[in-house]
């Protein structure tokens, strides 16, 4: 499938059929996963068949059903680590939307009681992942404009493809508070405000950019993918 109809395709899914993650999903799952974490110097587990992290009355509060499996996002505490996780944790969602699951990352609305992590590691949120019950839909964006910082003028096709790419990107609370700057062949990902879920945030921005763009086109200022 080709990148964009894969980005275009994902859509937070919070109600899952209430069934056990198998066969070929399961296998494609766990590869990609391990892929995600040796690109990205992460950590990320999957726990199956327990969802009592979305049992507890936050879980609730997200209005989430059926949740069954997740993937715990963490790492070796590190400067960077959450571009990273935001940048390679949204690759291995893109890679369960086409293996034909549903994902919600989750950073807020889940209990962290029973998550475990390494010594050395942090906790940086979850993924919920499983047979979509209700399928989820777009989301609204800010209009383009919004997206391009630094100086206007006619921009390359390149650049158009990745910033539209990154507004289908999942952001905290829907906040897109991400924006590109180019110069020349050279892109600078910045996000407005400071914050936990400002750096997961423009990591999951810069992932869709550069499958929109196109790796090959351009080079980042400083890449989020460490
Ligand atoms: C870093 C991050 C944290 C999120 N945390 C939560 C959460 O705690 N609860 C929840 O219901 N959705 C959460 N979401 C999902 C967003 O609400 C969702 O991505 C956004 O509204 C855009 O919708 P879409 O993913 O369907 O495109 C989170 C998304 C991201 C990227």
């Amino acid at each position: 499938m080709d990148a964009m109809e894969v980005m275009g395709r994902r859509h937070s899914v919070r109600a899952y059929i209430d069934s056990p993650l198998e066969g070929a999903a399961l296998d494609g799952l766990r590869s990609a996963m391990e892929a995600a974490n040796a690109a990205g110097g992460l950590t990320m587990e999957l726990i199956l068949d327990d969802g009592s992290a979305f049992d507890s009355m936050l879980g609730r509060y997200g209005k989430f059903s059926g949740v069954r499996n997740l993937v715990v996002v963490k790492g070796p505490k590190s400067r960077g680590l959450r571009g990273r996780a935001g940048y390679w944790g949204e690759r291995l969602v893109l890679d369960a939307t086409e293996l034909g699951l549903g994902t919600c990352w989750v950073a807020g609305t889940y209990s962290k009681k029973g998550i475990r992590v390494g010594p050395g590691e942090e906790l940086v949120c979850v993924i919920t992942v499983g047979r979509a019950e209700r399928p989820g839909k777009p989301h609204a964006s800010k209009p383009m404009g919004k997206f391009i910082a630094g100086r206007g003028g006619d921009h390359p096709s390149w650049f158009i493809s990745g910033v539209e790419a990154a507004m289908l990107a999942p952001t905290a609370m829907n906040q897109q508070k991400f924006a590109f700057a180019r110069s020349g062949d050279v892109v600078d990902a910045r996000v407005s405000g400071p914050g936990f879920y400002a750096d997961l945030d423009l990591g999951i921005a810069a992932c869709h950019f550069e499958l929109g763009a196109g790796a090959g086109n351009f080079a980042w200022k400083e890449s989020p993918a460490g």
